[in-house]
């Protein structure tokens, strides 16, 4: 296992960087809990309680990752005020590229304009959007780059089994945008905490459609496209490292939980959010929550909320936020920023 914490101070970094706009975006399709009581022996109450969420977006047939990812970097620009000519890099996050390659990023690229970036994708499952964020803010902090498109997007319904009622009821498709751009005032990205524990992958996978099972008739048929996960386990895991990395990356920034106006967790179980506030002590009420209407998006899941806690109002100039993910790999993450848009 190994935990790093990326701290500007430390580093003496010569700029700050700051979230200049957000956007997000998810299909127009709903699937609600009764939609699922139809499909798997399920129901609305086992849902709600043992998760929390009621309904999911999902995409069209013949819609995209690359298709959702390109509108929430659309929004994100108009947020932000920048054309796509002026992008310099795009990451996307992302465990459902269009396709293994070209990279997500290069589809983007296309379908906005953004001619002058270059662009490729990260994958870190659902902490993908805290690890790019990361990525990003290094080549903007460092006076490489002036303007970074950051993506999270993912169609989860790609690699679902809809014949497994214990992870098909769970996961929805959307994507959420940032724009990266230097600081002129305040703290923007502040310090970040990443770790990740290998010895670990098997509990949350997709076993085949790589170089360990190549697609063939044979992997099909045993389903090892589908998203495998052991959710007890992962409960655990996720419960125990978000909360030890949200201390740690207050600890590290000499911040204390009053300090902060929101977190913004992962959202994949209502009840893991639950844990994680009750073990920082914390009113549930300081944590933004739309797991009920979107499932798990996976690297999606972050990139929405913020977008939403920002345009409803529930995060304001001067308010220190803080991000908190983890998934498959295993990957988690924490990083605390002061929202402003002040590029
Ligand atoms: N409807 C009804 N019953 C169900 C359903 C369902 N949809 N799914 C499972 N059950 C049953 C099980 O079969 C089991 O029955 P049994 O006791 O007769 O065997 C019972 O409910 C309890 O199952 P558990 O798996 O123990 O249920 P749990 O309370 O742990 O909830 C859940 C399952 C929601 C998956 C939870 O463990 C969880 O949220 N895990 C973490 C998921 C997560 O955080 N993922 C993050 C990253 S995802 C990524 O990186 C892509």
């Amino acid at each position: 296992m190994s935990v790093v914490s990326i701290n500007p101070d430390v580093m003496g970094e010569s700029r700050r960087v700051c979230i200049a706009g957000t956007g997000s975006y998810a299909p127009e399709r709903v699937m609600t809990n009764a939609d699922f009581e139809k499909i798997v022996d399920t129901s609305d109450e086992w849902i709600v309680t043992r998760t929390g969420i009621r309904e999911r977006h999902m995409a069209r047939d013949d819609e995209t990752t690359s298709d959702m990812a390109a509108e929430a970097a659309r929004r994100a620009l108009a947020a932000a005020g920048i054309g796509p000519e002026e992008v310099q890099m795009i990451v996307v996050a992302t465990i459902t590229p269009d396709m293994p390659f070209p990279n997500t990023g290069c589809l983007v690229q296309d379908k906005i304009g953004a001619r002058g970036a270059f662009c490729f994708d990260v994958e870190a499952a659902c902490s993908g959007f805290v690890y790019a964020l990361e990525l990003g803010r290094q080549y903007v902090s460092s006076g490489a780059l002036d303007t970074v498109l950051v993506i999270g997007a993912e169609k989860m319904s790609s690699m679902t089994d809809w014949t497994d009622r214990s992870t098909c009821v769970l996961f929805g498709d959307g994507a959420g945008a940032a724009v990266l751009r230097p600081c002129r005032r305040g703290r923007g990205l502040m310090t970040s905490v990443m770790g990740s524990d290998g010895s670990l992958a098997e509990l949350l996978m997709v076993p085949g459609g790589g170089s360990r099972n190549p697609t063939s008739h044979e992997t099909v048929d045993k389903g090892l496209h589908y998203l495998k996960m052991e959710g007890r386990e992962v409960f655990k895991y996720a419960v125990n490292n978000m909360t030890a990395a949200a201390r740690e990356a207050l600890e590290k920034s000499g911040l204390s939980l009053e300090d902060v106006a929101c977190v913004i967790p992962h959202q994949a179980n209502v009840r893991i959010i639950q844990a994680i506030a009750q073990r920082l002590h914390a009113p549930i009420e300081k944590f933004f929550i739309n797991v009920d209407r979107y499932g798990n998006t996976s690297g999606a899941s972050v990139g929405i909320a913020m977008d939403e806690a920002v345009r409803g109002g529930r995060v304001k100039a001067g308010d220190v936020v803080m991000l908190l993910v983890f998934g498959g790999g295993f990957t988690w993450g924490c990083s605390l920023l002061e929202w402003g848009k002040r590029s």
